[in-house]
């Protein structure tokens, strides 16, 4: 579904990821971990084109993305849920989803509308109405996972999203995404948070300064103590991950 392979990225002359290689096959979760700074968003922003990279190939479905443009990647079915849940305050919930509805090319028994994400997540339309600055932080964490499904996409990337939310909350979003790949989706979750990653993922892989230093199956990186101690700043029966959630 997705493939990097040898991934440069800069900003100017700074330069943060050293050829990072990582796949993510259709249907499964892929959890992309690391500690804050660590080039996780610039991996995100590298696949969607808005820092494209000076070196190496994105691919996605089997075909080069690496130089086309945001709008074209979004177009061939890449949605984004950005870090810091960006939904747009003036708009009530329904508004929130709206605005993002399209639909390039899917049966329309397929493609996301608003009635299957009310049904997929009752709360939603509970709070249709509502400003979406009034939702609880997992609300708008929902809202805006929603969000990027009314773009109908294949893939969707997932940035941080338990960052700032409560033990219980993160709960929630892990059975979120756990519903949404039952659904067939696929994801790449960026991640700071262990346990949340570890209860959803099917593969991971571990980001230190702009390189992989680690990739395994979930249970392999679970037991891998000092894998964990190293790059995530877990301790031994810790799996909160650097952020204390
Ligand atoms: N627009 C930018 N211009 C220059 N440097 C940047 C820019 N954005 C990020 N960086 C730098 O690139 C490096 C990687 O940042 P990135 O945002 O990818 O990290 P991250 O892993 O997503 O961190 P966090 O968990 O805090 O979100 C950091 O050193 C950061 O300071
Ligand atoms: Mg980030």
């Amino acid at each position: 579904m997705l493939e990097l392979v040898d991934v440069h990225t800069y900003y100017g002359e700074s330069y943060i990821l050293h050829g990072i290689s990582l796949n993510v096959r259709e249907h499964s979760v892929v959890a992309l971990l690391g500690r804050n700074g660590m080039g996780k968003t610039t991996t995100i922003r590298s696949i969607i084109g808005f820092t494209p990279p000076r070196r190496g190939v994105v691919r996605f479905k089997g075909k080069d993305i690496t130089n086309l443009e945001p709008h074209q990647i979004a177009q061939m079915g890449i949605g984004l849920v950005p870090q810091g849940r960006r939904i747009f305050p003036s708009l009530s919930v329904q508004e929130n989803l709206t605005v993002a509805a399209r639909n390039l090319g899917k049966p329309e028994t397929e493609a996301w509308s608003l009635d299957r994400v009310y049904s997929l997540f009752p709360i939603l339309k509970e709070r249709a109405n509502l400003r979406g600055t009034l939702l609880s932080g997992g609300e708008q964490q929902m809202l805006t996972i929603c969000r990027a499904l009314m773009t109908n996409p294949d893939l969707l990337l997932l940035d941080e999203p338990s960052e700032g939310l409560a033990p219980i909350v993160v709960k929630e979003v892990s059975h979120v995404i756990s519903q949404l790949k039952e659904s067939g989706f696929s994801m790449l979750l960026v991640e700071q948070n262990l346990a949340m990653a570890l209860t959803v993922a099917d593969y991971t892989y571990i980001l230190s300064k702009g390189e992989i230093v680690h990739e395994s199956t979930p249970e392999e990186l679970e037991k891998n103590e000092k894998v964990k101690s190293t790059y995530l700043g877990v301790s031994k029966n810790d799996n909160r991950g650097g952020n204390g959630q």
